[in-house]
């Protein structure tokens, strides 16, 4: 026994507990969500591949399960782009960090995101691989912001929609930190102001 009987769910995030204000998702309350997403995804995406395209390094925890709860093929790729930089306010502008290795032409694309605030990073995606001739480009994200709601970019698959506030956890971070955290939390003002 490598870890004394200690298992996955059982690790907590004491150690950063005063960072944080309070829980908004538990894991298991993300791990029956994406469940049912896998489960939607697989009966939309019936007879077609569908290419899963994460957006790093955020979409990691949500790709890694919604991946494993899919029951058909697939593959999938990952880009990185910028728009947030360090801090908490989106900068406004979009870069590609690092681009896809898949040619999308003809294929089924759909993007995982782990959450949509102004919708800007997403709308610059998907019109960009819609540019790149994919044969769709539809869209999952674990969590969406109200700001979201008011903008033109069409999320078909959605975790969760959560209050205005910054969050952390399940590939949320903040300054690099708190990505690994399963619950996701509202990072404490002091943290920041
Ligand atoms: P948007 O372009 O404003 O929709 O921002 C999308 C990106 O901003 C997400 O992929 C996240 O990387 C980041 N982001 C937005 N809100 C939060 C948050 O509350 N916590 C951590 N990252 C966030």
């Amino acid at each position: 026994m490598f870890n004394n009987g200690t298992r996955l769910a059982d690790v907590d995030a004491n150690y950063v507990a005063a960072d944080l204000d309070r829980v908004i998702t538990t894991a298991d309350e993300i791990s029956d969500r994406v469940i049912e997403m896998a489960a939607q995804i697989d009966s939309d995406y019936a007879g077609r591949d569908v290419l899963l395209v994460g957006v790093l390094n955020g979409a990691v925890m949500v790709m890694s399960d919604l991946s494993r709860a899919m029951q058909s093929h697939l593959t999938m790729d990952w880009m990185a782009v910028s728009s947030y930089g360090a801090g908490t306010k989106s900068s406004g502008v979009v870069r590609i960090l690092k681009d896809l290795t898949t040619d999308v032409l003809d294929r089924h694309v759909l993007i995982v995101e782990d959450i949509v605030d102004t919708g800007l990073t997403l709308s610059y995606l998907v019109e960009n691989l819609k540019g790149r001739g994919a044969a769709s480009v539809e869209v999952a994200a674990m969590f969406r912001k109200p700001a979201a709601l008011t903008t033109a970019v069409d999320v078909k698959y959605i975790g969760f929609d959560i209050p205005n506030d910054f969050v952390v956890g399940y590939g949320l971070d903040f300054n690099g930190r708190y990505r690994n955290l399963r619950d996701v939390a509202v990072l404490g003002k002091h943290m920041y102001s």
